[in-house]
């Protein structure tokens, strides 16, 4: 049984393949964590909820001990909360009290709901808790209710806290970085006070990514005790992990709570975002193959099916110089090379000669394309590719036809002035008309056109966040409302055009999160190219997010991120480790390396269900030395791919053994490149000697089962 409830204790658990979950309500009616961890399935052996009620002395009964599912803030609770309101009366003081449970199956997965209720006002507070058991993940949203008839303001929504048991000399993990610099990671001990990771920017953001990993302090990546979790959310959100000198961790998240409210009229509801969680003994390797193996299955869209295309983006090749004739010459070209799909990136529509006009005028430009584009996605589909388009729907230049029809259409302070970047404004999709305008835009062009693709690109942050037509209250209200808005919009698009993939862009990887990823089906992980410069880029998304999203071009040396001169194969080598793009300009390649890159293509396309689908082990980390060595096996390990890259070779340095992972011990596997037929114990165990000599020097080791 998945959700089990003790009903004389009052106290529920949530049992994982490996992990449980469990909470309970106290004495007093307050909902309790009590934990989280190995497998319990005794329930006796599960905390009392009031067991660790003890009092510290000048500590209040909300202090030390109280460890809430979901804090409001209320009486003497002093950390942050997951709910803080105001009445109609102007009291500002929450006490929630256990009301109802149920348990059932949703779309497969065990379905825990636990209703809370204020002590006295019409206040609804339902907590939902989906168990993925084969994932041992636990997705946790909140639903409020306003039972009554008047309005309450809310201040702060979080979607869950997560506690960790007491202790000190924990690690926290995140992701941070730039653009041209996405999902790095960071591991720092955890002090006394908190830790915010956030975005106050209107989209997921580049700065830091919604994702956190706790460890004691001694995890590596294949062994010790992972807590962690991801918010399903792309826009300002929040994770706050604060610490106290008693040992209490708790690590609170959601929508953000800067600059929001929300005005809950009498009969309305309110639903945060998901925070996902798990735990896992198997290290921060095991905490990644959970969580992409949830995301694969339980996250991404179904439609349309099968394993992400090869394709061919000629944003680096053209950047805004686009024209039939030009796009027509390089489809002939990747087609050649094998490339499945063809995208049209920036340019195409519009006086969208460069970023400073244009935006918002998605209608084909004539001079660029005189027959439509038609007549391109006709050469691309008889040279036997599908074809995409890029698209930046959000946004606007101030020179375009749309701005200068509906100024007002864009987030704006009446008195301030409205700042600009990229040369561009955000549009406010709080708004109805905003929402629909962009619905029928762009189901116009999916219908009026054969597209296969949409890049739906956003590249710039909020600023000046008014809504002038709404009251002062609630123009706080366009931080979620966008988000929902676009989500929304989305949504709309993938019923009304299953068959077409959507890919999520910010400027790179400024969009990358669980949330974006319900309603996509790959993200373009950073606009930096560069090949060794990827591998830390990557190695960081991979930490939470699976490889078949994680799109990577094989790029030209130099380009707008200053790529390095690195050799073909090393940039094939480094873009095949998620869904391989070409972002090149081919008309520039030689014979020999278009023969080339036609055989990596075909090699990849042999290997890459065991890419998308499979298991992954970062084996050899760029942040601890000179060689990167990254594994992917497949579920049933009959197949293993290990791509082996060096940067540089210093002082002759041998590249040290790499230690292959995830294999079926008893098998015997065929190894690319070595006559010997070895054992997957002795791959293992002995693992496998590299040679590779140079700079960015790099391999893809191919193992098969062969028998057992
Ligand atoms: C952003 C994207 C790029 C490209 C340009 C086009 O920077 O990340 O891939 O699409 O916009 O302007």
């Amino acid at each position: 049984m998945p959700v089990v409830f003790d009903e004389e204790r009052r106290l529920w658990s949530l049992q994982g393949q490996a992990t449980t979950y469990a909470l309970g309500v106290d004495g007093e009616a307050r909902l309790r964590h009590l934990y989280h961890g190995p497998t319990l399935p005794r329930l006796e052996d599960l905390p009392a909820p009031d067991a660790d009620n003890a009092r510290f002395p000048f500590e209040p009964p909300e202090g030390p001990a109280a460890r809430y599912e979901y804090p409001a803030w209320g009486g003497m609770f002093y950390r942050e909360p997951c709910l803080k309101a105001t009445f109609p009366d102007g009291v500002r003081d929450v006490r929630l009290v256990f009301d109802d449970h149920a348990a059932r199956t949703e779309d497969g997965a065990p379905q825990l709901t636990i209703s809370l209720r204020d002590l006295h006002y019409p206040l609804l507070v339902r907590l939902y808790y989906r168990l993925f058991e084969e994932e041992d993940l636990v997705e946790r949203w909140t639903v409020l209710e306003n039972a009554g008839r008047a309005p309450i303001e809310l201040e702060q929504v979080l979607s869950a806290t997560w506690h960790l048991p007491r202790g000190h000399g924990y690690r926290l993990t995140h992701l941070a970085g730039k653009w041209v610099g996405e999902t790095l990671i960071h591991r720092e001990v955890v002090t006394p006070g908190k830790k915010v990771l956030e975005s106050r920017r209107g989209n997921t953001s580049h700065h830091a990514n919604p994702f956190f990993a706790v460890d004691k302090g001694n995890a590596t990546e294949e062994w010790g005790e992972v807590w962690f979790g991801a918010l399903a959310w792309s826009g300002n959100w929040k994770i706050a992990a604060e610490h106290d000198a008693h040992g209490l961790l708790q690590i609170s998240g959601g929508a953000n709570d800067f600059d929001f409210s929300w005005h809950l009229e009498g009969g309305e509801t309110f639903e945060t975002p998901a925070f996902l969680g798990g735990y896992t003994r198997e290290g921060f390797g095991g905490m990644s193959r959970n969580l992409h193996r949830y995301a694969r299955k339980h996250v991404l869209p179904k439609e349309p099916p099968g394993p992400r295309p090869v394709l061919y983006n000629s944003w680096e090749a053209t950047y805004f110089d686009v024209s039939e004739e030009g796009q027509a010459a390089l489809a002939e070209k990747a087609a050649q090379m094998g490339v499945e799909l063809f995208v049209v990136d920036d340019g195409w529509f519009g006086a969208r000669n460069d970023d400073t006009a244009g935006l918002g005028d998605w209608r084909v430009n004539p001079e660029k394309f005189p027959r439509g584009l038609g007549a391109l996605i006709q050469k691309v589909h008889s040279l036997g590719m599908a074809f995409g388009l890029w698209v930046e729907p959000e946004m606007v230049n101030r020179d375009s036809d749309l701005y200068r029809k509906h100024p007002d259409w864009v987030y704006h302070f009446l008195t301030r002035p409205r700042t600009e970047s990229r040369n561009q404004l955000v549009l406010n999709l709080a708004k109805e008309e905003v929402k629909e305008h962009l619905f029928s835009m762009l189901d116009r062009l999916l219908s009026e056109n054969d597209i296969s693709f949409i890049k739906w690109d956003m590249n710039r942050p909020f600023s000046e966040p008014g809504w002038p037509e709404a009251s002062a209250g609630r123009q706080r209200e366009v931080w979620v409302r966008h988000v929902q808005g676009l989500y929304g919009v989305l949504r709309r698009l993938r019923e009304a055009h299953p068959g077409v993939a959507f890919e999520s862009c910010s400027g790179g990887g400024g969009r990358a999160d669980l949330g974006i990823m319900r309603l996509t089906d790959q993200v373009w992980t950073s606009d930096n190219t560069d090949p060794f410069d990827r591998l830390s880029i990557q190695e960081g998304y991979s930490m939470a997010y699976p490889a078949r999203t994680m799109m990577c071009w094989v790029a030209d040396p130099g380009q707008w991120t200053e790529n390095r001169r690195a050799p073909l194969s090393y940039r094939f080598h480094s873009a095949m480790m998620g869904s391989l793009g070409i972002g090149g300009n081919l008309l520039e390649w030689s014979d020999e390396e278009l023969a080339e890159a036609r055989r990596l293509v075909e090699r990849y396309m042999g290997i890459r269900t065991v890419i998308q689908e499979g298991n992954q082990y970062r084996l050899l980390s760029p942040r601890d030395g000179d060689i990167t060595a990254v594994q992917y096996v497949a579920e049933d390990r009959s197949r293993s791919i290990l791509f082996v890259l060096r940067h540089p070779t210093r002082f002759q340095d041998p590249v040290p053994t790499v230690y292959p992972r995830g294999l079926a011990e008893g098998s015997l596997y065929r190894v690319t490149g070595m006559e010997d037929i070895r054992s997957g114990r002795s791959l293992m165990g002995w693992g496998v000697e590299v040679l590779l000599e140079g700079d960015l020097a790099s391999t893809m080791i191919e193992l098969t089962e062969v028998g057992g």
